[in-house]
C-alpha cells in the first residue's frame, strides 16, 4: 500500500550558536492510508515541531515531507494553500474556531473557500457534524459551546473536506475526561468507518490507547514504536504506560 505520509530524514534546528536546539534529528516515518497513529514523548521531544513541519506551519532544516507522494517543500503560494485546505485537516488544542461564525459556518468555511457548490455545502457540513455528534452546536457561536463541543466542531471542520490526512495536536488536552472520551470515540469511528488517516500528538496514555500505532519520540528521535493487536485497548494502554514510564513519566502529566 502506498503511504499517505512519508517523512524522510527530517531535521529541525532552532536558533544558532550556543542557543541552538535540535528539535528533530533525522526522523523517518511513514503512515499508510486508514491508519490512526499516535505520537508521544516527553515535553520538548519534538512532537509539535514534527506536526508543524508536516503541516508546513514550520519549514524543516533538512529532510523531506511527502503527502500522497507530493513533496510539500516544493509547493508555493496558492498551490500550497490549496493543498493544505483540501488534503490536510487540522485539530489543535485550542481549537481555533472563528468566534463570529456559528458551528455550521465554521465547519462549512473550508468547503466555501474551496469552491464547493453552494447547495452541497450545508448538507456536507451537517453530515460532518452528525458524524461527530455535535448537531446541537450547529446554530451556536463558539462562546455558547462547551469546550468538548468546540473541539468536536473543530474535528468536524477538519474532516469535512475529506482530507488525506488529519493532524491533531493534543486534541483532548483542554477537555474533561468525558468530553475527551467522546472525541476519541468519534475520531476512532471516523478512522474505522471513513478510513480517515489520523496522526495525533498526545501526552495522555488513555488518549493514545485509541490509536492503532504509537510512535514515541525522545530528543527529536524515534525511541520506540508500539502497535495495537486487535481490539484490546486496555492491554494496549498498559503497554503504552510501560513505555511512558521507561521514558520517565506517568502517562498523564509529564508526557
Ligand atoms: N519556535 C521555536 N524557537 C526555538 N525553539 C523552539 C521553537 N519551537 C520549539 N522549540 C524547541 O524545540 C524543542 C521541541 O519542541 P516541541 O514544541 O516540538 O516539543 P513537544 O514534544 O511538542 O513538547 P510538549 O509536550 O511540551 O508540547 C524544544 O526544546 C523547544 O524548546
Ligand atoms: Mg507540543
Amino acid at each position: 500500500m502506498k503511504a499517505i505520509l512519508t517523512v524522510e530524514q527530517l531535521t529541525k534546528t532552532y536558533g544558532r550558536g550556543d542557543s541552538r536546539t535540535h528539535a528533530l534529528r533525522g526522523l523517518d516515518l511513514s503512515v499508510l492510508p486508514g491508519e490512526f497513529v499516535g505520537v508521544m514523548g516527553p515535553s520538548g521531544s519534538g512532537k509539535t515541531t514534527l506536526l508543524n513541519c508536516i503541516s508546513t506551519i514550520d519549514a524543516p532544516s533538512s529532510g523531506r515531507v511527502l503527502v500522497e507522494g507530493k513533496e510539500l517543500g516544493t509547493l508555493r503560494g496558492k498551490e500550497l494553500a490549496r493543498f493544505r485546505r483540501e488534503r490536510l485537516g487540522f485539530i489543535f488544542q485550542d481549537c481555533n474556531l472563528l468566534d463570529t461564525l456559528t458551528g455550521l459556518e465554521n465547519i462549512a468555511l473550508a468547503l466555501t473557500i474551496g469552491g464547493v457548490p453552494a447547495r452541497e455545502v450545508e448538507p456536507r457540513a451537517r453530515q460532518a457534524a452528525a458524524l461527530l455528534g455535535v448537531e446541537e452546536a450547529l446554530e451556536q457561536f463558539p462562546y455558547q459551546m462547551s469546550g468538548g463541543q468546540q473541539q468536536r466542531v473543530a474535528a468536524a471542520r477538519a474532516m469535512v473536506t475529506a482530507p488525506a490526512l488529519i493532524l491533531a495536536d493534543e486534541p483532548t488536552g483542554a477537555l474533561d475526561s468525558k468530553s475527551a472520551r467522546l472525541l476519541l470515540e468519534q475520531l476512532s469511528a471516523l478512522n474505522r468507518e471513513r478510513e480517515a488517516t489520523i496522526l495525533m500528538v498526545t501526552h495522555d496514555a488513555f488518549a493514545a490507547s485509541w490509536c492503532r500505532r504509537i510512535l514515541f519520540l525522545r530528543d527529536g528521535e524515534l525511541y520506540r514504536e508500539l502497535c495495537r493487536e486487535g481490539e484490546d485497548r486496555r492491554g494496549f494502554f498498559r503497554e503504552i504506560l510501560s513505555v511512558v514510564s521507561e521514558l520517565g513519566g506517568d502517562g498523564t502529566d509529564v508526557l
